[in-house]
């Protein structure tokens, strides 16, 4: 029952970092604003918290050197940094299923194996230069190269499996978290763009290269403080937006807010479950069901020491064949205890899913332990992200288009529906599906409101 009603410049569904960074640009500029967040907490896809006494980043935590409107926030909020540790050699386990040591970017495969997967890197480096992150759809071969999936489009360029399988885990299990056959080549390159090059998504230690002191979470924790008391409202999940051409009122089950605008700074596959008076025009409700959450379990598995340092790994594995296709030594900063953190992501995901918790942790520890030795078998702390149980996101990291949708509705997404924006990290060009990516979205619509 609605209980208060409010009135303020701009409202803001969802306190993730897009939604705070927008607020935050806004209420500077001397707006009114109103941050209404579902969750119990602000920061989203974001979340450091403590688990049996252990310090996790239980959602996006890493920042690469390209991603400068993160750095420059993080500057701003006085926040610092530190690198991954990455000394030593990295582990590779090809199809024979034996683990062997390797240091630079390429795996040690057979010749014929790295001289395929080095030939595609360059191919889909020139694809991806002539791909622009904020016009995907304008790429020469748009409509070619989204018509046809990353898979199919592997297939049509080597007959080398191995290196298929490699080239496919940078964009399908690292980044979008589907399987390769599920998105088109022209999402491949729009997530590669997005990094500067399909080089750098290759290159571990540009793309996951520092972390933050304490947590990313710091971010949205400082930007909400920053906001000043009473701006963001937890606990308040966004119900009703009934909207004429210059005014809107939105509706939790205890507070109705009017305003002159409002920016759903949620996830596209989040938009439905908000209820809009009038219904939204049929395109955008089309395009909203083109665009899913891929699937990703996060594993945290932390140890008395990094005992994989002593045996000269810096922690850093890869296999399209593993349970946990990469793993990094994710320690935290000053802390003497070693932690790992490993990923399983989308029909290796669905099958662990079906598991029990204890089969689970199990077979991913197992996969672990082919990689670093039988000592990752024992973690003394032992998590799983699991971001498709959480109602207010429902999968990980971000969206992405099914074949032919990007060329079909990616303009229209970002346009403005009457007083209502939309917003989130997972409509970026630069940062897309990144913090950085949620950053700079936020600026963009508050610099269009204050615009008009
Ligand atoms: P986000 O989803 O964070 O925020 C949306 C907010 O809206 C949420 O707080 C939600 O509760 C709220 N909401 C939804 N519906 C609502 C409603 N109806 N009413 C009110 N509130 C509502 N990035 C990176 O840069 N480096 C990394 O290392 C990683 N790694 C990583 C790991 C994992 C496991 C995850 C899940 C994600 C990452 N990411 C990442 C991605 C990064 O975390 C993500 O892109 C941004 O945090 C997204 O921020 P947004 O604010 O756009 O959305």
């Amino acid at each position: 029952m609605v209980t208060e009603i409010r009135e303020v410049d701009v409202v803001v569904v969802g306190a993730g970092v897009t939604g705070l960074t927008a607020a935050t640009e806004l209420s500077r500029s001397g707006q009114r604003v109103l941050v209404l967040e579902a969750r119990d907490r602000v920061g989203g896809r974001v979340w450091t918290d403590t688990v049996d006494g252990q310090l996790y980043e239980i959602g996006g935590q890493w920042v690469s050197p390209d991603q400068t409107a993160l750095l420059e926030t993080l500057d701003t909020l006085g926040l610092e940094t530190y690198s991954r540790y990455r000394e030593g050699e990295s582990v590779y386990i090809g199809t024979d299923g034996e683990a062997r040591r390797f240091t630079g970017e390429i795996f040690p495969a057979s010749q014929h194996t790295r001289d395929e997967i080095e030939r595609l890197i360059i191919l889909l480096d020139e694809l991806t230069a002539a791909t622009d992150p904020a016009a995907p759809w304008s790429q020469p071969r748009a409509a070619e190269f989204d018509h046809v999936s990353f898979l199919s489009w592997l297939e049509s360029q080597t007959d080398d499996a191995e290196a298929r399988a490699n080239i496919a885990l940078f964009i399908a299990d690292a980044m979008l978290t589907k399987p390769a056959h599920a998105f088109s080549l022209l999402q491949a390159l729009l997530m590669a763009a997005s990094a500067g090059s399909f080089s750098n998504l290759v290159d571990a230690d540009f793309i996951l290269d520092k972390r933050v002191i304490g947590g990313l979470q710091r971010v949205p924790l400082s930007l909400a403080e920053r906001l000043g008391e009473g701006v963001v409202l937890l606990g308040q999940p966004v119900r009703s937006i009934a909207w004429q051409n210059d005014s809107v009122i939105v509706s939790t089950d205890t507070l109705e807010v009017r305003a002159a605008h409002v920016i759903v700074a949620v996830p596209p596959n989040l938009y439905s479950r908000i209820d809009y008076i009038p219904a939204l025009p049929r395109l955008r409700q089309q395009a909203a069901q083109h665009q899913s959450l891929g699937l990703v379990i996060k594993v945290h598995a932390s140890y008395e020491t990094p005992f994989w340092r002593d045996k000269g790994l810096s922690g850093t594995a890869f296999s399209p064949y593993q349970i946990v296709h990469e793993a990094y030594d994710n320690s935290n900063y000053g802390e003497t205890r070693g932690t790992l953190v490993g990923f399983v992501s989308d029909e290796k995901a669905d099958r662990m899913l079906t598991l029990d918790a204890e089969d689970r942790r199990a077979q991913i520890l197992a996969s672990l332990a082919a990689y670093f030795g039988p000592e990752a078998l024992a973690p003394a702390v032992y998590f799983e992200s699991d971001w498709a149980a959480e109602e207010w996101t429902q999968g990980a990291y971000a969206t992405s288009f099914d074949l032919g949708g990007l060329t079909r509705y990616g303009a229209l997404q970002l346009e403005p529906v009457g007083p209502i924006r939309f917003g989130s990290s997972d409509l970026a060009a630069e940062g897309y599906q990144h913090v950085d990516g949620a950053i700079r979205v936020g600026r963009r619509i508050a610099a269009e409101i204050l615009s008009q």
